[in-house]
């Protein structure tokens, strides 16, 4: 087997709750290792919709860690299989084993290893670990009084890259992903007192990975948003997707888990609405209300984020959520919010808090940090939360203060795009992030990816991602950011969208760099002529020019702050002649930190296309972005 099929056979299997048998560790030979995580299914067997919601044990804190960056105890070489002196995950005292056994052989003891704070990427961590990429594992203890007819479900909201759980020694499953969240049922590995949790994280990519190896951001490896233990009953209410619809009614779709999901009660109430419904499940445990909204029912809008306090509620078990309704269409070459044409007045944002040394621990206050620049600074009614789905705290903070969300899988850049096992990668990662956040107002556009080739294998992979979102949300918009070539005709630049992608997508989207990459001038820019083949809005869902934040030049030259601002009128002044032009998400809000700018006078590992620099100082480009989004806004 190549690295790459030997990696991907190292992993285990689904949740112990899945539908799928659990192939956690095949005996693959004499070596323990995990199975292949490709046989996980494309949905999540638990999802716990609204998780952040319910009683839970925040896992937050210090957490002990072991680097293992040859993976000494996860995989073989030649014929050395891992030995327990290698495995962290072992249920094992060290200290007591060697004092016990002058033979004993470890190399390593996780009650005496270094702690570090979780969550937070290990790259900010400590300034040995700032180009770490590999395996780190991790390990604390909890407390758990396990009761018959309660489940214990461990939930993490987001590690990069592939994580591998084990609980008291035993595997609870694996995920790959960076970004989307995953739900082991730990029932039956937890023993009343004291239990042991490990973790073991690798963040390095390969070309099959999604992203793959080369990306325009940086690290961030380890377990970057929290990890939370809940019990709950032992049939509970795993999902609910509840929507409002240009019909005027209001749909909701539940889903139990557990032994007594079929033909179960449920009620669902809106109590400011004094809206109160019943159904039952049925044979899979499955229920949908379709009831007609009330009279009173105000419509979610930038402007008017109004949000309402649903709950569910199935036998002892209560799902509770804040949901706004509105209708999101499009008709011709607009986008329409309630049945009105509404312009998305946006910008880009990385997942990547304020600070000169971030570790993407995106905080509520961090995250209102960054939104208020948006919503009240730039005067923007919407955000492309590129490259990766980012923290459901952003997409919450979204729905409360009222602005608009473009959500995307990292399909980015040169995906493997001809291979089984990145699709199903991806395809898990997209359902992953639709169950997430289809209750979210603000989130109005799925995309399926960034800057693609247009290759048949690539049409075809993005094209079953698109088919997958209509699948799990018809309420919502499709996109992806694509690339546009530009030909010069009698000194004019045109740029035609001709993308076969294009069928598949209800917007289309185009990144456009003239006269910052390429040897185009900024006067090329205002006269570009914009065309496409089809009736379809268009986004521009990136344009940009790095200004280191300070630096000021006569000549106006680039990484000056005027040029970057030379550089926004000029787009601006082009995307005012573009009758399709449907929204901006400009790149970028913030500079944000990426190995692939090393300029020693302006970059130094950072991209410097954010209208605000890293520690959140303006940029002479962020007026001239604010003064056109007023206007624009009436
Ligand atoms: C690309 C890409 C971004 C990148 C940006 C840049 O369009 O989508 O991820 O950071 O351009 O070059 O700055």
């Amino acid at each position: 087997m190549n690295h790459l099929t030997r990696r991907h056979a190292l992993f285990s299997g689904t949740a112990l709750f899945s539908s799928t048998s659990l192939g956690a560790f095949a005996a693959t030979g004499a070596r323990a290792e995990p199975a292949n995580l490709a046989a996980a299914p494309i949905l999540p067997a638990i999802r716990l919709t609204a998780a952040v919601n319910r009683p839970n044990e925040d896992l937050s804190g210090a957490w002990a860690y072991s680097k293992d960056l040859y993976k000494t105890g996860w995989s073989t070489l030649m014929d050395w299989k891992p030995s327990r002196g290698n495995q962290r995950f072992t249920d094992v005292d060290v200290a007591a084993e060697e004092a016990r056994d002058r033979y004993a052989l470890f190399e390593y003891d996780m009650q005496k290893a270094p702690r570090m704070a979780l969550p937070g990427a290990w790259n900010a961590a400590l300034p040995q670990l700032r180009y770490y990429d590999g395996l780190i594992w991790f390990q604390r203890t909890f407390i758990a009084s396990p009761k018959p007819g309660y489940r214990a479900l461990l939930r993490f909201e987001a590690v990069n890259y592939v994580t591998q759980v084990f609980v008291n020694g035993k595997p609870a499953g694996a995920h790959e992903g960076g970004f989307t969240p995953f739900t082991f049922d730990i029932t039956d590995l937890i023993r009343d007192g004291v239990n042991q949790v490990t973790l073991g994280v690798d963040s390095s990519h390969t070309d099959q990975s999604v992203p793959p190896r080369i990306t325009d951001w940086d690290i961030y490896g380890g377990v970057t948003r929290p990890v939370r233990l809940f019990v709950v009953p032992d049939t509970f209410i795993d999902d609910l997707y509840i929507r409002y619809t240009p019909e005027g009614r209001i749909i909701a779709e539940a889903r139990l888990l557990g032994p007594a999901a079929a033909n179960s009660e449920l009620t669902l109430s809106i109590p400011a609405l004094k809206l109160s419904a019943r159904a039952r499940t049925d044979e899979k445990g499955e229920a949908r209300f379709d009831i007609k909204a009330p009279r009173g029912l105000k419509l979610w809008t930038p402007e008017t984020p109004t949000l309402y306090d649903v709950t569910l509620t199935a036998g002892s078990d209560t799902l509770s959520d804040r949901v706004g309704f509105r209708t999101v269409a499009v008709k011709g070459h607009e986008i329409r919010l309630n049945g009105k044409p509404i312009f998305l007045r946006g910008i880009c944002l990385h997942e990547e808090e304020f600070g000169s040394n971030p570790a993407r621990i995106m905080t509520e206050q961090a995250s209102r940090a960054l939104l208020t620049e948006v919503k009240h600074g730039l005067n923007g009614n919407f955000v492309r939360l590129s490259h990766y789905p980012h923290s459901e705290v952003t997409t919450r903070l979204a729905d409360e203060m009222g602005l608009l969300v473009w959500s995307e899988i990292p399909v980015y850049w040169a995906v493997a795009f001809a291979d089984e096992r990145a699709l199903t990668t991806a395809r898990r990662m997209m359902a992953e992030n639709i169950l997430r956040d289809r209750n979210r107002a603000s989130l109005i556009i799925w995309s399926v990816g960034n800057e693609t080739p247009k290759t048949e294998a690539r049409n075809r992979f993005m094209g079953t991602l698109a088919d997958d979102a209509k699948r799990l949300d018809p309420s919502r918009l499709t996109s992806a950011a694509l690339l546009v070539n530009k030909t010069k005709v009698d000194g004019v630049l045109h740029a035609r969208i001709d993308d076969p992608l294009v069928d598949k997508l209800d917007i289309m989207s185009a990144n456009t760099y003239t006269a910052w990459y390429g040897g185009d001038k900024l006067e090329d820019v205002p006269p570009i002529r914009w065309s496409a083949p089809v009736d379809k809005p268009l986004i521009f869902s990136e344009f940009g020019a790095d200004a280191l934040a300070g630096f000021h030049a006569r000549d106006r030259r680039k990484f000056s702050e005027e040029f970057q601002a030379d550089f926004y009128r000029a787009t601006l002044a082009n995307a005012a002649t573009v009758p399709f032009l449907a929204g901006l998400s400009p790149w970028i809000l913030k500079d944000f930190q990426t190995p692939r700018r090393e300029h020693p006078v302006y970059q130094n590992g950072w991209n410097r296309k954010g209208l605000l620099s890293e520690t959140g100082a303006r940029k002479q480009a962020f007026a001239v972005l604010a003064d056109w989004y007023r206007q624009k806004a009436g």
